[in-house]
């Protein structure tokens, strides 16, 4: 068992290859479709050879939400999988409705949540803040979920809200092995838009063979404005470069920085992220900045999903 205590206090553990969990085989699993993510639970199914569970839901009139789990028996674990992108609200509730349904039918809810909705507010920025990540953990601790996997959550240390094993899954190796093919390391850099990225940048420029540098940003609190530039900004000259953050939400913190590589002669910029929220009008505002092309993952499902993260999710389950 490895456990990580946080400056706050708070502790992330994770429980690995003990002799109880070694003694599973895949046939103690089976997996249950959330809505927002059956085709990825569909995958995951496929990769780990697990019997899916059907979930049935419905929105009515009023817009609550519905679930039913019509099961008799169910295995040990049940490797639940749904994502919380937007409407984060109508996700999580779903999320806690299936987990505690699952959980009364006796069986272990490991729940897979891709996407991690509220993972950015994990502390409080300004005085008077809700810790929106910990209620969240909270709600699916309460609702009976005995472990949770997800996808490059927003800062590690949000896993130190759970108190049962909480596990963020890197999405960088399955997005450099989609990169690989499509371009040249010799004049390719990676670029990381912030601090918070820098170590999934490097890790990209590591699989890929390439340099990478780190931009300096500034978002104002209040407006939500970002302001951003590259230290030794010409090393983009006649270079392709790409983008990797976490998530791209309004798409304001890539434009950003588009705009700068743009300007100092960069070639072309792809932008690559786990998690494509693009609220409002992200895609028009990296357009006009000037990205060439946008891939991104299915933990939000939709055009821009290039790269499966089934692949680590499922062989994460195997090891367990
Ligand atoms: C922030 O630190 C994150 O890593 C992303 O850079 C940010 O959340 C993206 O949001 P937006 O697309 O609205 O700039």
């Amino acid at each position: 068992m490895v456990v990580t205590t946080f400056l706050r206090g708070s502790s992330y553990v994770k429980i690995c290859n003990t002799p109880e969990l070694r003694r599973r085989t895949l046939d103690d699993f089976c997996v249950a479709a959330g809505p927002s993510s059956k085709e990825l639970a569909m995958k995951i199914a496929a990769e780990t050879r697990s019997r899916v569970v059907n979930v049935e839901s419905k929105i009515f009139p009023d817009g609550e939400s519905y679930i039913r789990i019509a099961e008799e028996y169910l295995p040990h674990y049940t490797v639940l999988v749904q994502s919380t992108y937007p409407p984060q609200d109508r996700h999580i509730m779903q999320l806690c409705l299936m987990i505690e349904r699952l959980q009364e039918m006796n069986t272990n809810v490991i729940a897979v949540v891709p996407y991690l909705a509220y993972a950015r507010q994990h502390r409080a920025f300004l005085p008077g803040e809700s810790i929106s990540l910990k209620v969240l953990a909270r709600m699916m601790e309460a609702a009976g979920a005995s472990r949770v996997i997800t996808v490059d959550i927003h800062n590690v240390e949000g896993l130190g809200y759970f108190s049962i094993p909480a596990n963020s899954l890197s999405a960088v190796r399955d997005i450099a092995f989609y990169l690989k093919e499509r371009i040249s390391p010799e004049n390719t850099l990676v670029v990381a838009p912030d601090h918070g990225a820098k170590i999934r940048a490097e890790t990209l420029s590591v699989h890929l063979g390439t340099d990478f540098a780190v931009a300096k940003k500034e978002r104002d609190r209040i407006t939500g404005e970002v302001t951003v530039s590259l230290p030794e900004i010409e090393v983009v000259r006649n270079k392709n470069v790409i983008v990797i953050d976490d998530m791209i939400s309004t798409g304001g913190t890539v434009s950003a920085i588009a705009k700068i590589l743009k300007a100092a002669h960069a070639k072309e910029v792809i932008v690559a992220c786990t998690h494509a929220l693009l609220t409002d009008d992200a895609m028009e505002r990296l357009k006009k900045s000037g990205v060439n092309e946008f891939i991104a993952t299915d933990t939000v499902p939709g055009k821009f999903s290039k790269v499966s993260v089934s692949h680590a999710i499922s062989e994460f389950i195997r090891r367990l």
